[in-house]
């Protein structure tokens, strides 16, 4: 038996097939197109592992998937593809459209002409499951309850309105052509292979290297953190007793200001690897200038998934972020080839000419 995951050498997905195989799950055959984000060595220690094909490719081409359907008959496919960072979807939104729109609906199409001549058992078990964010909800004020999946989609940014999108594509294969699917939408996720443009890896990072901590605006906006891996095998658990056509909110019951989660990773550093001149890494915070369009708040209700299939999330914020920079420091090697060229580049994009606002 095999699965079909898309994405799969981005921070999720590779998070996610690496899990997939230690607990010895069916082969898996990634495909991913190595963008900026995506990173072979991520899967570096599945070398030589034949449970794991590797396929540099776009979810995009429909030959080349359905190509890869008809090769390896797989009984589910999970799409993790995406393009992923809102700063950069201000910035240039077209590939987000290309790949998380456009994308997202040549993948359905090679899906759905494969799953319909499938014969009637394996057509039966066969799964699309959608890996989406929190972020097509919009965004809730302070006393608001947190997202339900019954919330309406109110997508502010390029990011979320072409997640928005996809998940829309998503449910009309299903209800229109039958395809059987199962959506996630998950909060904010931290840990291991988390690219440094996003704000935990960023932090550790910079604070390590001695650069100011970029805290957008006053840092009172709110995320609600999930550990990859919980975010990982809450996957797993609707792939394997989710409801066909149902939508699963995925969340670690963690809301946190991004001031709290840039102190946290300092007071962690200030223990783990003092600064040379005794003084906290607090001292590195910087307020500048706001994301235009910032959400302030994103809070997951994911008492769906906790009740329909018992799922509970295994670490807290505190543990969580613990691992997570530990991980960071004991994987130099890791940080300085995804530290260099295309990311340098990104750094003076969003960041410079950025004034400081306190
Ligand atoms: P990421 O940016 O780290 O990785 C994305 C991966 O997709 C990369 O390996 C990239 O090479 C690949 N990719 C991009 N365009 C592609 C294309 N056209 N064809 C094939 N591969 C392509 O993203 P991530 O943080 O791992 O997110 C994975 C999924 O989870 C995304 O769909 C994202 O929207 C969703 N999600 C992320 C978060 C989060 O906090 N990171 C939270 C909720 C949901
Ligand atoms: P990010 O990691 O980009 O995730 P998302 O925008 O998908 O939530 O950002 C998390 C929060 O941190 C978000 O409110 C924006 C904020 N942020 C900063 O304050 N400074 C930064 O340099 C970055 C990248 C993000």
């Amino acid at each position: 038996m095999t699965i079909l995951v898309t994405g799969g050498a981005g921070f999720i997905g590779a998070n996610f097939v690496l899990d997939w195989l230690a607990a010895e799950g069916d082969t898996v055959v990634n495909l991913d197109k190595l963008t900026y984000a995506g990173n072979i060595e991520n899967l570096a220690s599945l070398r030589g592992d034949p449970r794991h094909v590797f396929v540099q490719g776009d979810i995009s081409d429909q030959s080349l998937v359905s190509g890869l359907l008809n090769e390896y008959c797989p009984r589910a496919v999970l799409n993790f593809a995406a393009e992923t960072h809102v700063d950069r979807s201000i910035h240039d939104p077209s590939e987000f459209i290309l790949t998380n729109v456009v994308g997202t609906f040549n993948l359905l199409e090679a899906v759905r002409s494969y799953w319909s001549e499938l014969h009637t058992t394996k057509k039966q078990s066969f799964r699309f499951l959608h890996v989406s964010s929190d972020e097509v909800y919009g965004s809730l004020q302070a006393t608001d309850s947190p997202f339900r999946e019954t919330d309406p989609y109110e997508p502010n940014s390029p990011y979320s309105a072409s997640k928005a999108a996809s998940d829309h594509l998503v449910r009309a294969w299903h209800y229109t052509y039958g395809v059987p699917v199962l959506t996630t939408n998950c909060s904010n996720n931290y840990g291991p292979f988390h690219f440094p443009e996003k704000l935990i890896p960023l932090c550790i990072l910079n604070a390590l290297e001695g650069k100011p901590l970029p805290v957008y605006g006053d840092g009172q906006q709110i995320r609600d953190w999930v550990y990859v891996r919980d975010h990982c095998s809450a996957i797993c658990r609707v792939l394997e007793a989710g409801k066909v056509g149902e939508t699963y909110n995925i969340g670690g019951w963690n809301e946190k200001t991004n001031l709290e989660v840039v102190e946290t990773i300092c007071r962690i550093l200030d223990e783990a690897k003092p600064r040379p001149d005794g003084k906290s890494y607090a001292q590195q915070i910087s307020f500048i200038a706001d994301r235009p369009g910032h959400d302030r708040r994103y809070a997951i209700d994911a008492g769906k998934l906790e009740r329909c299939l018992g799922w509970k999330p295994e670490e807290t914020f505190e543990t969580g972020v613990r691992k997570t920079v530990q991980w960071y420091l004991d994987n130099p090697i890791w940080v300085s080839h995804v530290t260099s060229g295309e990311y340098r580049q990104w750094l003076n994009t969003n960041y410079d000419n950025r004034c400081s606002v306190k």
